[in-house]
């Protein structure tokens, strides 16, 4: 397992910043701007945990293959020649040459392309030329890095023993996402946005809705800008959203007790290893989609699903994603560490394997919301970047309507804390 001692972080340093953090409020400018502290998420969270990386879709025939890079490693997600997703770290048992340099391919064998050592699609060298007798093949397997499918979404965990409530946290999952049957889905879109900040800001502005009146009117025109506040504490200006919201989510239930459909919240977003959260909630307008008037952006429906107007089924993982699966429709968010000030967020729209584009959907009009809205937040997540590095910034309070906020915080502390001792 990567330990703390493999960063150059002062442990005591790290420690203190975590035992000073003054609860219900923002996180100190060293964690978003310090290298110690980058190369200690690295190692202390993403080096420990399982985390999102792709969809199946993306890797649909064996020999499919993506190179995903964190820190100073380099993982290779692939599907193997008996069609099972695996993941190995990226590095030839020869000399250490990095063995696949594109982001993304199809290979039938791996062959390094430093002294052509070739390996099977299970990790296995099959061929190393010019070797001293007694030279053993089976002791030169590439490093597998363990993978895990959750219903068509692909998590890898870097440390040799993975956190064990995984497999809790899937099983509780799982029937929430059966009915989409993403493993019958296909890219339609894909989009990288490198953004200027660090990637737990980026985390941190997915988890609340504060911003989104004003900020993303492209997304409110179908969410709810209500997202996070207690019904109790919602202002005034809001109260006819909220009505709204009530009626669309009171017929969603009856829409999803009569097929059967999980929709209520399971949050457990801190306090665990594993931690995550799942809903399925209305939408706005014709309440099927994220589109400017709600209604569906592809007619073939995902899976057996008989009726487009089944809201948004929502699911978060700490540290590094979030999904919208809606009936016509999905879109996977992954959010990959590039520097101290850099984050890749990856977006990918999936429709249903058989849906025709041009006939079935529009590709402008499927990508439209979450296009505009990633690129709004990538300003508020640049901004927010900007203000923490200057000497003058202070920490301030999460609002009511940012609890999501305060448990991704509370979830890393956590993390750092028993990584740290
Ligand atoms: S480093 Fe890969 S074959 Fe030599
Ligand atoms: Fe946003």
């Amino acid at each position: 397992m990567t330990t703390v001692a493999a960063s150059t972080t002062d442990p005591r340093a790290a420690a203190e910043l975590v035992a000073r953090h003054r609860p219900g409020h923002a996180l100190e400018a060293p964690f978003y701007i310090s290298q110690d502290l980058f190369d200690l998420d690295i190692a202390t969270v993403f080096a420990r945990h399982w985390f999102f990386v792709a969809s199946e879709a993306e890797i649909r025939e064996p020999g499919d293959y993506l190179t995903i890079d964190i820190g100073d490693y380099s993982v290779i997600v692939l599907r193997d020649d008996d069609e099972e997703v695996a993941a190995f770290h990226n590095v030839c048992r020869h000399r250490g040459a990095r063995l696949l340099n594109e982001d993304r391919g199809a290979v039938g064998n791996l062959v390094c392309s430093y002294h052509q050592w070739t390996y099977a699609t299970d990790g296995s060298l099959l061929t190393a030329g010019l070797q001293a007798p007694g030279f053993d093949k089976s002791c030169f397997g590439l490093k597998r890095v363990h993978a895990r499918s959750v219903d068509g979404l692909v998590f890898i965990c870097l440390a040799a023993d993975p956190p064990a409530d995984f497999d809790d946290v899937a099983g509780l999952v799982t029937p929430y996402l059966a009915a989409h049957q993403l493993r019958h889905t296909k890219v339609a879109a894909q989009e990288d946005l490198v953004e200027q900040g660090n990637w737990k800001l980026v985390m941190e502005n997915n988890r609340e809705c504060y911003h989104c009146e004003g900020g993303h009117p492209e997304l409110t025109c179908t969410f709810f800008p209500t997202y996070g506040y207690a019904p109790d504490a919602i202002p005034k200006r809001l109260q006819p959203a909220h009505t709204r919201y009530l009626e669309a989510q009171a017929a969603l239930e009856r829409a999803c007790e009569q097929r059967g459909l999980p929709h209520a919240p399971i949050e457990e977003l801190s306090g665990r290893p594993t931690a995550f959260r799942v809903q399925r909630e209305a939408l706005d307008g014709a309440g099927e989609s994220y589109t400017r008037d709600g209604s569906a952006a592809s007619r073939r429906l995902l899976g057996e699903l008989d009726s487009p107007r089944l809201g948004r089924l929502s699911v978060h993982y700490q540290p590094n994603s979030w999904f919208h699966f809606l009936a016509d429709h999905a879109i996977t968010f992954s959010v990959i560490p590039l520097a101290a000030d850099r984050t890749l967020v990856r977006t990918t729209w999936l429709v249903h394997e058989d849906a025709v584009e041009g006939v079935d959907y529009d590709l402008a009009t499927l990508t439209d919301v979450w296009h505009q809205t990633n690129h709004q937040d990538s300003t508020f997540v640049a901004r927010a970047q900007a203000g923490v590095r200057s000497p003058a910034y202070v920490p301030g309070p999460y609002s009511p309507t940012e609890t999501h906020v305060d448990a991704f915080v509370t979830w890393y502390l956590e993390r750092l804390q028993e990584a740290l001792g």
